[in-house]
């Protein structure tokens, strides 16, 4: 498995020996652009989003997304790659961090839109990724989503047809590739796209449900004051205090937000209605 200075070696030559493999239609680049138009295209629906990148390398599809405008932050843990992408995107906040270690410290606070990631998550093990992605699921705003891109498939069996047809010595066995249907159980909200025979895209959610209709009152209420402190109240009782980048961030959201997102933008930030399960604080 190739460690930073690994990746920092193969920076030059990236992009031209991932066209090489996906021109061929191989494994592990056979759909690479299909993979990167995909989530390129859910993200363009939105006009204004904050991305994160993980293992961004040199900025194919970050700097898309740069360039129409988006707010861009990434982790790559490759001094290189770093480098080839501060050059091309230098207002974009890039972090060198090993996302083998979890989430770094510059990100404990923020929230994101759409949280990407192209061909790097297959560096962690099965365990390790549902453990990466379940943190990486508190990152997101209401309804933000996760779209992972890479060499994934539906099911064990398209794993092991792929693995024998590429043949062994071509076959890396150090990569744990994403197989959708032993990962969904791990998660409440998950899609999966199968993009070519080798590569898939994954799309993960925090869908927070109402079951019991509750939030069609107005439960929650908040007050914003002068130094942009936010108190918010469940039935009238406060329980909750936001300041400096929590409150800023509450604000922002709130601000673009109907009723019903109101409310489940406070449960959130209660931890009411975690993950679609109330935790029924009473009446
Ligand atoms: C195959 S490249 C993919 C680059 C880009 N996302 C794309 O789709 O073309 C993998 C990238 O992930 C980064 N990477 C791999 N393992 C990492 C880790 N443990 N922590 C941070 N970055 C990592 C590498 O440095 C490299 O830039």
């Amino acid at each position: 498995m190739l460690d930073n200075k690994g990746f920092d070696l193969w920076s030059d030559d990236y992009d031209k020996s991932v066209n090489l493999s996906e021109q061929d239609n191989d494994y592990p680049f056979a759909g690479y652009r299909d993979v990167l138009n995909t989530i390129y295209n859910q993200i363009r629906v939105k006009n204004e989003a904050k991305i994160l990148d993980i293992g961004f390398g040199t900025g194919v599809l970050t700097k898309r997304l740069y360039d129409d405008g988006y707010e861009i932050w990434g982790i790559d843990f490759s001094e290189k790659m770093i480098e080839i992408s501060r050059e091309k995107m230098p207002e974009a906040k890039l972090i060198q961090y090993d996302f083998s270690k979890g989430i770094p410290d510059e990100l404990v606070d923020e929230n994101f839109d759409f949280i990407i990631s192209t061909y790097a998550l297959h560096h962690l093990n099965e365990t390790e990724k549902v453990k990466f992605l379940t943190k990486l699921l508190d990152l997101l705003n209401n309804k933000g989503m996760i779209l992972i891109g890479d060499v994934a498939f539906e099911t064990r069996k398209m794993h092991d047809k792929c693995k024998s047809d590429c043949g062994e010595d071509n076959w890396d066995d150090e990569e744990f590739y994403l197989v959708f249907d032993e990962i969904e159980k791990s998660f409440k909200e998950v899609e999966f796209t199968q993009i070519s025979h080798c590569a898939g895209v994954l799309r993960l959610s925090n869908k927070i449900v109402d079951k019991r209709n509750i939030l069609d009152d107005e439960v929650f209420t908040y007050k914003i004051t002068k130094d942009k402190k936010v108190f918010i109240s469940w039935r009238g009782k406060q329980v909750t205090t936001l300041s400096g980048k929590k409150g800023e961030e509450f604000i922002r959201k709130i601000e673009d937000a109907d009723f019903l997102e109101k409310q489940l933008i406070m449960a959130k930030e209660t931890g009411n209605f975690k993950r679609g399960n109330e935790k029924g604080r009473g009446k």
